[in-house]
């Protein structure tokens, strides 16, 4: 089973990243998890921009990666209580190639609640506008607000977390095999 990491910042030392990359070392036997890393390439949408046939390159790369998983894995920061905008715009392009529709996705988070939930609040409110089918009974959370990259990967590598981010895979895969 292929899933698909989407990570909400663009910041070279991102939290988010380093979370969805230490997800991907704790996935089920026979899943794979990958991390999309293009999303400082995709180009601002509009409706016009839209029209063009075919899309940009990075946009193409998005819905190529997004249609050939079998989930998505959401770790998105927030930014002024809501949804980053880099992060935003890539989801607009997929809003009209419906790639988003019906697919399985959760979140995972870099911060700990009550930090990040408006954003959660916010992903809610668009991924259910696109269609996606959420899974929201296994969101784990990992306390790395602020860290920088050695000690987050110090708090990553600690069984507690790892245990976290197994089990919510878990969780994750299991309501996608149900279906
Ligand atoms: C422009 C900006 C706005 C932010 N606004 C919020 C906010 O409204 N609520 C919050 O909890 N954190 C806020 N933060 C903190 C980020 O969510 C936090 O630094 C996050 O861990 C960064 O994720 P990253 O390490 O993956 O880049 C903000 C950070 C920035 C840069």
């Amino acid at each position: 089973m292929k899933l698909l990491g989407l990570c909400g910042s663009l910041r070279a030392a991102s939290t988010n990243h380093a979370l969805l990359q230490a997800a991907a070392r704790e996935v089920p036997a026979g899943v794979q998890l990958q991390v999309f890393e293009g999303l400082g390439a995709i180009p601002l949408f509009s409706p016009d921009a839209d029209e063009a046939v075919p899309a940009p390159a990075p946009v193409a790369a998005l819905r190529r990666a997004v249609a050939e998983a079998e989930g998505l894995v959401i770790a998105c920061p927030e930014y002024a209580h809501g949804i980053p905008g880099a992060f935003k715009n890539a989801l607009d392009w997929i809003v009209g190639s419906n790639e988003m529709t019906d697919k399985p996705t959760t979140f995972l988070a870099a911060s700990v609640p009550p930090r990040g939930l408006l954003v959660r609040e916010a992903l809610i409110e668009v991924l259910g506008a696109m269609s996606a089918r959420l899974v929201l009974d296994c969101c784990g959370a990992v306390p790395l607000m602020g860290k920088r990259p050695e000690e987050a990967a110090r708090i990553l590598a600690e069984a507690v977390h790892r245990q976290t981010l197994r089990a919510s895979l878990e969780a994750f895969v299991g309501a996608i095999r149900v279906r």
